[in-house]
């Protein structure tokens, strides 16, 4: 793994200059040193120009922009240019293709449109990274290396169901084995050849012509996205070996994409091949401020706590919704520190200039269609620009400490959705979120850990929805509790394991014993229907009766108290929250979706509990967080509303890094306004 440090937080994003005239291209250098842009993602869509035809490659226009930007004070970020392969290609070599999942082969078009196991994709995409390696090696403007573009969609074709079928022998060995997984005596499904093993798609098990993830056959789908992840990994791989070959000690990574949360990859399963984890976010305006920071907690999560990157963002609109509005004043700028504030040492545009053809050219962009810096959205880029110029690397590498672990597992989101359970409406980050939200809005630091982090670490473990329980994970859980940890988890948790089969004896299973209770039933509530919970004993300010849905279950208590009940239904009255006192921790379930209110003062009380205080008693609009390095503790305030707030920052005096003045006790925060308050410890 590499070991790099960003000389400060970096600002640019990707730069199409191949789509203008060179004339152009000067103009550009002129504006980028007014915005302060000091990186630029190049090449993510051109290999259809590098590369006219099997034997040619010409990368004439790649040198001249790369010299052009280093003589300008900007690094590069370069793309691999393989995230859209040439007509040629694909008309010459239609294995290329992918196959939908309703079976359909595509014709050439859009990008993100190869096969991950088409031996021709494999073949050119490593051709294509050790070329642009062995060619800019030494050349000073490269910073990092970014593989492909936003990775990861599922192709039903024919190679891949080959793949698919060896992959399954790695895993199991035997067919025998196979069929003991997958519970194939189940519609008569008995596997005799590994030829007899078909994709899971539209035409086979899925559901729904396949265009959901609900499948007749949850084990086989379970498996296929994990090949699918672990075959878009490979072909990362192949890029990524290349390059390294070429310069062992490059900056590798890729940009993920769906916020942060893409259901397809398994990040945790990605982050040892990144050397640095990177997201592209495009929230839209009226995106909840937590949906940003539970995603960039999570960027933070999968490499332990090391800063990520934000690859992409866009400085004004989008362009892919039915309706596109633009962003508000000021809001960029706020949502870039958010970023900051939680660990992004980068903050990247999609895109430095607006195209003038084609999908994407009414997308924002740093230098509109006008081409001048007379635009607001200009004049805001170049302000965050100047301001993070100014603060040099005093925002990099910084740690963020938490006391809170939020478990966070890709088979396990994949097998809660794959249908066939009490309510296709249990969505596994959904829960997640709402887990999160209860602890955000109080300010409390959280971080994103997997199944194999060290629980030990941290005072209070949740894990929502832990419906899948892999091997070891329970006996760790216990340990953790036994030692005085307090964890929480609900509903729907300890049912299966690995493999999608139901741990028998009674749920939740293997965490039966920790949780000290057996559940009988689970009802499931339609999307309008409510129940409540009548609080029992006292759990903080908790008391009298508070809303839930979407599941009950019917719970009996075997050793954990009950500290609520539901208040209608034929199980009014049976425990709707548990606690259980095992060794010198609690073990807590919530065995319904309760409201947000209940949450957070649920949640409250137990980390009052546990000692863990909140970073600030602001109200939710503003955000706050912590970043540390050495003995200097940084303190995020970020006011996302639309009004004056007032924030108490404390008795001691502290450097506000952006105005430079010094602050303390009580001030006044204004709409959309950022303080970076620094303070010496020790
Ligand atoms: C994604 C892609 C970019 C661009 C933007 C537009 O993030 O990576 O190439 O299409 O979306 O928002
Ligand atoms: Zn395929």
């Amino acid at each position: 793994m590499t070991k790099f440090r960003f000389p400060k937080i970096v600002y640019g994003g990707d730069y199409n200059p191949e789509q203008f005239p060179k004339e152009i291209w000067d103009e550009d250098m002129r504006l980028f040193q007014l915005a302060g842009i000091d990186i630029a993602t190049l090449n993510v869509f051109s290999w259809s120009l590098n590369q006219p035809d099997e034997d040619t490659f010409r990368f004439e226009w790649l040198d001249e922009m790369m010299n052009k930007l280093h003589a300008n004070g900007v690094q590069v970020c370069m793309g691999t240019s393989t995230a859209a392969h040439p007509a040629w290609m694909a008309r010459k070599y239609p294995d290329i293709l992918t196959v939908t999942a309703d079976g359909k082969k595509r014709k050439y078009g859009r990008r993100h449109n190869s096969c991950p196991n088409s031996p021709t994709f494999r073949h050119y995409a490593g051709v294509m990274a050790r070329k642009l390696a062995e060619r800019y090696k030494n050349h000073p403007a490269l910073l990092l290396w970014h593989v492909n573009n936003e990775i990861g969609i599922r192709c039903y074709c024919d190679n891949c169901e080959k793949s698919f079928r060896e992959w399954l022998k790695q895993r199991y060995g035997t067919l025998e084995q196979l069929n003991r997984a997958w519970y194939t005596r189940f519609w008569g499904h008995t596997f005799y050849d590994w030829k007899e093993i078909v994709i899971p798609g539209g035409l086979s098990e899925g559901l729904s012509g396949g265009n959901s993830d609900q499948t007749a056959f949850q084990g086989i789908t379970l498996d296929f996205f994990r090949f699918n992840s672990d075959s878009w990994l490979e072909c990362y791989l192949i890029e990524y070996n290349a390059i390294k070959e070429v310069i062992p000690d490059a900056i590798v990574t890729t940009n993920f994409q769906g916020n942060g949360t893409y259901k397809p990859l398994d990040y945790f399963k990605w982050a040892p091949y990144l050397d640095v984890a990177a997201l592209d976010i495009y929230p839209e305006n009226h995106t909840p401020e937590s949906y940003m920071a539970l995603r960039y907690d999570l960027m933070r999560g999968i490499k332990d706590g090391a800063p990520f990157m934000l690859m992409e963002q866009s400085p004004g609109v989008i362009n892919w919704k039915s309706v596109n509005p633009m962003k508000r004043p000021g809001v960029m700028r706020i949502r870039s520190y958010q970023a900051i504030a939680r660990g992004a040492e980068s903050i990247m545009f999609f895109q430095l200039r607006r195209s003038l053809g084609a999908y994407e050219k009414f997308h924002g962009a740093v230098i509109d269609h006008a081409g001048h810096e007379n635009t607001r959205v200009f004049k805001e880029c170049a302000q965050l620009g100047s301001e993070l110029k100014q603060l040099g690397e005093v925002l990099t590498d910084l740690r963020t400490k938490s006391r809170i672990g939020i478990l966070f597992d890709w088979d396990n989101w994949w097998a809660v959705e794959l249908g066939g359970g009490p309510s296709a409406y249990i969505k596994y980050v959904d829960q997640i979120q709402k887990y999160y939200d209860a602890l955000y809005i109080n300010h409390y630091q959280i971080d994103f850990i997997h199944v194999n982090s060290d629980f030990n670490a941290y005072d209070l473990v949740l894990s929502p929805l832990l419906y899948m329980v892999k091997p070891g994970l329970a006996q760790k859980l216990e340990r953790f509790v036994e030692n005085g940890g307090t964890w929480v988890t609900t509903f729907y948790s300890g049912i299966v394991n690995e493999s999608d089969l139901v741990t028998p004896g009674g749920y939740p299973g293997e965490l039966r014993k920790l949780l000290g209770i057996w559940v009988e039933e689970i009802d499931a509530l339609f999307p309008d229907q409510r129940n409540a919970i009548v609080m029992q004993q006292k759990v903080g300010q908790l008391e009298g009766v508070y809303e839930c849905g979407l599941v009950c279950e019917v719970v009996h208590p075997e050793g954990a108290d009950t500290m609520a009940v539901f208040e209608t239904d034929f199980y009014k009255g049976s425990a709707a929250l548990t606690r259980h006192h095992y060794g010198k921790g609690e073990a807590w379930y919530a065995a319904t979706d309760p409201s947000g209110e209940f949450m957070q003062q649920w949640l409250k009380q137990l980390c009052e509990s546990k000692g863990i205080t909140p970073l600030s008693d602001a109200p939710p609009e503003v955000e706050v967080t912590r970043r540390e390095k050495d003995d200097k503790q940084f303190t995020f305030i970020m006011n996302h509303s639309d009004h004056q707030i007032k924030v108490n920052t404390g008795e001691h005096a502290q450097k506000e890094l952006l105005s430079g003045t010094n602050i303390k006790g009580d001030i006044q925060l204004e709409s959309k306004q950022i303080m970076i308050l620094q303070r010496h410890v020790k």
